[in-house]
């Protein structure tokens, strides 16, 4: 979407808190141990009491009302009866609507004691999404997010994962621009419009490029290597940095 009324920032603020608090509430309660329906319960409650619809769910008929993807899975896992276990690598996903305006957010997180590996990917994918966000300018390519997000992923002898990315978002989950990669495409001349609502979402890996569809039709995997992904919602500006609407606003 591209934002033109007061109300329209409005509504995105009130989502994009909403996304975000909730993201933040369910990492302070995943404990080794519990199950990802467990987890996902939780932030099914937290959506509830907001107000607030699962997009996913909505949309996509998604079987959890948020993504869990744990290990080797890249996006998109379906919460169950798997059970967390230290040192696991999480990527938690939360996106909802409130008042016809759709935010989403995620992030990847390792579950108490942690090996070098992927702490230093959850670190690098932080470090990529904002300053790939720096990069994001109205009238500036949208291919210098992807650019950015490459360097630093190389700079630290990671790769970036090529079919995933970011979007537009705002009227519906996923809309225009439709990819927003995490590698430089000198093919791809699209530019931000000013005021445009959209999510960035770097994917890094420790040696993967592409991930696969599981046979339940909906995670995302690699067989061998660690996907990482970090997302916010934000509205691109003119002359300055852009907007983050996703930055909670509680300490859960
Ligand atoms: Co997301
Ligand atoms: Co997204």
């Amino acid at each position: 979407m591209t934002i033109t009324t007061r109300k329209q920032f409005d509504g995105m603020k009130k989502i994009g808190a909403i996304v975000a608090n909730c993201l933040e509430f369910v990492k302070a309660r995943a404990r080794p141990g519990m199950t990802t329906k467990e987890l996902d319960d939780i932030a099914a409650e937290f959506l509830l009491d907001q107000g607030a619809i699962s997009a996913p769910k909505s949309t996509y008929n998604f079987p959890g009302s948020i993504c869990i993807s744990v290990e080797k899975e890249a996006a998109h896992g379906i919460p169950g009866d798997r059970v967390l276990e230290d040192g696991d690598l999480m990527n938690v996903d939360v996106s909802a609507h409130l008042d016809g305006y759709y935010a989403d957010n995620g992030e990847s997180f390792v579950l108490g004691n942690a090996d070098q590996t992927k702490t230093h990917l959850c670190k690098v994918v932080s470090k990529a999404l904002y300053s790939g966000i720096s990069k994001a300018k109205a009238g500036g390519l949208i291919s210098s997010v992807g650019r950015e997000v490459e360097r630093i992923a190389k700079s630290n002898r990671f790769s970036v994962i090529k079919n995933l990315g970011g979007h537009g978002v705002g009227n519906s989950l996923h809309e225009n621009p439709e990819f927003i990669g995490s590698y430089y495409n000198r093919d791809d001349k699209r530019v931000f419009g000013n005021n445009m609502v959209v999510a960035i979402e770097p994917f890094i890996s420790n040696g993967a490029e592409l991930v696969q569809e599981s046979t339940d039709g909906w995670t995302l995997f690699h067989e061998r290597y660690y996907t990482v992904q970090k997302e916010h919602t934000v509205m691109i500006r003119d002359g300055r940095l852009p907007y983050v609407f996703t930055e909670p606003t509680i300490s859960a």
